[in-house]
């Protein structure tokens, strides 16, 4: 039987006009992904060369979906032609969902979501944060409207992993919540898990302890990089070892991650080692500088 359609799925599929701030790694994969649902996007970047590099990511993604068959080159046309970039945050106004994907930095998240509540018109707008360990209620608090903000967090790459992380805080509408699941599931085709606002929800409270380990493990001269990888790789059947994984994310959001967890836990597990607090002052971010764990 065809599932029910709901007053939120309706109200989920009438969501047009969306909004993405920020546009680094995160940022061009939601605009991909939204894009590609059929949706106008608007992305808005803090500086010109930002958004440059921004527009070359979601290009060279989507022609690697077209060269995997994944997406046909009418619909990479279709999606280039659905994305618009700005510099200029207040072009958002008229956004129906803003989804916040800037660097995972509290100050600069708050910033954000102060700025958004005095821009975008709709009061019944929702205010979504793709943040992975930052509390959805300080940033619901930045607002007036804490009732329409909540947690949407997507995974490294986006167009690719089919998971979307529904985090709703102690003031988040219930009925906001569930348009923004049914918009995550039957507009943008993922899958969806809700988690509670609490620092890494559910897979960065797992994963990112497992990552600082590694890390510590090879700062300790126990085992290769390589061999740190290839054991997890092969004895595990991970798509990609701890280490790698990291570069992916980016060594500066992984020890961000790493921060917000011990503070709100003081788990020991949660500590970033030593060796990645030097990596990310040094500018070895992983994939996106070139140099991590690995040379790109
Ligand atoms: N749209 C749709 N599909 C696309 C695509 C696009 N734009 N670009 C590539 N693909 C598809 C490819 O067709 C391919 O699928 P098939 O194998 O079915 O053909 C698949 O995506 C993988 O593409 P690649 O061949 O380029 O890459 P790969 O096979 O080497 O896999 C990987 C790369 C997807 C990154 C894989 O190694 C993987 O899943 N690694 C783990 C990633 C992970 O754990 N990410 C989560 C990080 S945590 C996070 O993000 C959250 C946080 O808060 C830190």
């Amino acid at each position: 039987a065809e599932p029910a359609v709901t007053e939120e799925t309706t109200a989920a599929l009438a969501i047009r006009r969306v909004g993405v701030v920020g546009c680094g790694v995160m940022g061009a994969g939601l605009a991909e992904v939204c894009a590609r649902a059929g949706r106008d996007v608007l992305v808005a970047a803090s500086g010109a060369e930002g958004l440059a590099r921004g527009r070359d990511r979601l290009e060279r993604s989507l022609a690697a979906g077209v060269r995997r068959g994944k997406v046909t080159e009418a619909d990479r046309d279709a999606a280039l032609a659905r994305v618009s970039f700005t510099t200029d945050l207040a072009a958002l106004r008229d956004r129906q969902l803003v989804l916040e994907a800037a660097p995972e930095d509290e100050p600069t998240k708050l910033r954000l979501f102060r700025a958004l509540d005095d821009i975008v018109e709709d009061r019944a707008a929702i205010l979504a944060s793709n943040t992975s360990a930052l509390s959805i209620m300080r940033l619901a608090r930045a607002t007036s409207r804490p009732g329409q903000v909540l947690g949407l967090h997507f995974f490294n790459p986006a167009p690719v992993l089919p998971l979307v992380e529904v985090v709703g805080s102690l003031l988040t509408h219930d009925r906001t919540r569930r348009i923004a699941a049914e918009f995550a599931g039957a507009v943008l085709g993922k899958q969806v898990v809700q988690a509670a606002d609490r620092s890494g929800f559910v897979v960065n409270a797992l994963l990112i302890p497992y990552l600082l380990a590694a890390v510590r493990m090879y700062e300790s001269g126990f085992a290769a990089a390589e061999d740190i990888d290839k054991a997890m790789m092969l004895g595990c059947s991970h798509p990609m070892g701890p280490l790698a994984l990291a570069d992916l994310i980016g060594l500066d959001t992984v020890a961000a991650i790493g921060t917000a967890l011990y503070e709100e836990s003081k788990e020991p597990t949660h500590a970033v080692p030593p060796l990645l607090s030097r990596m990310v002052d040094g500018g070895l971010l992983g994939r996106k500088s070139g140099q991590g764990f690995y040379t790109y």
